[in-house]
Order: structure tokens, then C-alpha cells, then sequence
């Protein structure tokens, strides 16, 4: 089931998500929605809060070939590498862009949906796509990370943003 996405402005964004304690029924089929829903929106990843689910859970389909889609079930960074600048955009920001900097490799402990624990050494897009997905189970969110000058040029923007899809019936 395709899930809409939540966008900014959407207090469930800002939350922090809960540790997922155990893998039940219900669990294997959000990690199902949230695939499903990344690939309806042709996205790099999306994390659970992003469907307004507050859950520590991201899916991510940034790999050489797309439709590869993994889940990660509470994902921790347990090492990272020199930063990087690179463009990103969000799913939960429409038409926004900005310039972040995040480390280029990072390891990676989490469990799979199968409930395996992994451990995942990861670079290029894969990298960037998992730590903006684990920002988002903070409560954390990319506009956070631009610098100051960059804030101040996409303000006008977010202000639109709010406002139109506060506008749009629910
Ligand atoms: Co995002």
C-alpha cells in the first residue's frame, strides 16, 4: 500500500522515532508500504516518520541499479569517514535543494527485516542516502544542516511550501 508522504510542517517529522522492538506482522508490512511508497515517489530513501509512522525504520534505493530497494530496522552509524559536500534534496520537501555535508563512508550496524543484525560499510549515494534517512528517525531534517546564507535563500520557499499543503484537503 502506497502511503502519502508527510511534509514539511508535519510535526510527526520533528519527532524522535521509537526503537523497534521486535519484528511482528504489522512491522513486515510497513517495511512492504514504505518500498512501495519509495518507489511511487522514485525516491533515494524514505524514513518511516516521512509516512507518519514513528517508528526507527528506513528504506533505501540508492544502489547502481534502482528497484533494489533494502530496509534497515534501528540503523546506528558505529563509524564515519572525512565529510563531503554534496546536493540532496527530500522527499518531504518538494522543489528544495541544498548543499550538505556528510561523511563519504560510513559502517553501519542495523537488523534487516528478516531480523538479521548487519553490519554495512557504505559510500557514494548509498552512504548519503542512509545517514538523511537516520536524521530523519531524529528528528532531524536536511534544512537543518545547510548553512546559514543557504537557510536564508530557501526561507521564501518553505514558507510556500507550508502553506500549500496546508491548503490541500487531508
Ligand atoms: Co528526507
Amino acid at each position: 500500500m502506497i502511503l502519502p508522504i508527510r511534509y514539511y510542517g508535519d510535526p510527526v517529522l520533528r519527532k524522535k522515532a521509537e526503537q523497534i522492538q521486535e519484528i511482528t506482522d504489522e512491522i513486515r508490512k510497513t517495511a512492504e508500504d514504505l518500498v512501495e511508497s519509495l518507489y511511487a515517489e522514485k525516491g533515494l530513501g524514505l524514513a518511516a516518520p516521512q509516512v507518519g509512522i514513528s517508528i526507527r525504520m528506513i528504506a533505501i534505493d540508492a544502489g547502481e541499479k534502482r528497484g533494489d530497494a533494502f530496509v534497515l530496522i534501528n540503523p546506528v552509524v558505529t563509524k564515519a569517514d572525512k565529510e563531503v559536500i554534496m546536493e540532496e534534496g527530500c522527499l518531504s520537501f518538494p522543489g528544495i535543494f541544498g548543499k550538505i555535508s556528510r561523511p563519504s563512508r560510513i559502517e553501519i550496524k542495523a537488523l534487516r527485516i528478516t531480523g538479521e543484525e548487519v553490519q554495512l560499510n557504505l559510500d557514494g549515494l548509498e552512504c548519503r542516502a542512509v545517514l538523511h534517512e537516520i536524521d530523519h528517525l531524529d528528528g532531524v531534517l536536511f534544512i537543518d544542516r545547510m548553512s546559514s546564507v543557504h537557510k536564508i535563500v530557501i526561507a521564501p520557499k518553505l514558507k510556500k511550501l507550508i502553506k500549500v499543503r496546508r491548503s490541500e484537503p487531508v
